[in-house]
């Protein structure tokens, strides 16, 4: 999911493209206006955190782009385009030791498991709206 700092700061085409260049296929896209419930429910497991409140504001504050992206090992992979949660811990080449500078602000954010993914594209494109069930008719991985 780009986050609103990624949409507004005209992220998005580099972060897809990020993405495809290393080989993963985009299953599924939306802009979307995230509901305080949702963005609730998406961090749920950080509801005692300190910074909470204000991760649900942030991710509310503006329109997201929700992707759903598949291909070998594409978690563990996605996470390491996208680099550490902290922006100033990421190694330059990631997104976000390129694109960001504050924890609070980090551009992106990725599942940490197939688990979390699988819950989270449930509670993001439960209505299927923005997915296509499509493979690449070339050879898809090099
Ligand atoms: S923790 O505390 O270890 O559970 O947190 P972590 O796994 O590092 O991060 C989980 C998500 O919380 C976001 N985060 C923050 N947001 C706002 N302010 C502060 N201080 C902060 N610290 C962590 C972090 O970006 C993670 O969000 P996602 O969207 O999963 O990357």
């Amino acid at each position: 999911m780009i986050k609103p700092d990624g949409v507004q700061r005209g992220h998005v085409g580099e972060i897809i493209s990020r993405f495809e260049k290393k080989g993963m296929v985009m299953k599924a896209l939306k802009t979307y206006q995230c509901p305080k419930a949702v963005a609730e429910e998406h961090y749920q497991d950080l509801s005692s955190k300190p910074f909470f409140g204000d991760l649900v504001n942030y991710i509310c504050s503006g329109p997201v782009v929700a992707m759903i992206w598949e291909g070998p090992g594409v978690v563990k992979s996605a996470r390491l385009l996208i680099g550490a949660t902290n922006p100033l811990e990421s190694a330059p080449g990631t997104i976000r030791g390129d694109l960001a500078v504050e924890v609070g602000r980090n551009v992106i954010h990725g599942s940490d498991s197939v688990e979390s993914a699988e819950r989270e594209i449930e509670l993001w494109f439960g209505d299927k709206a923005g997915c296509v069930d499509w493979q690449p008719t070339i050879t898809p991985w090099v």
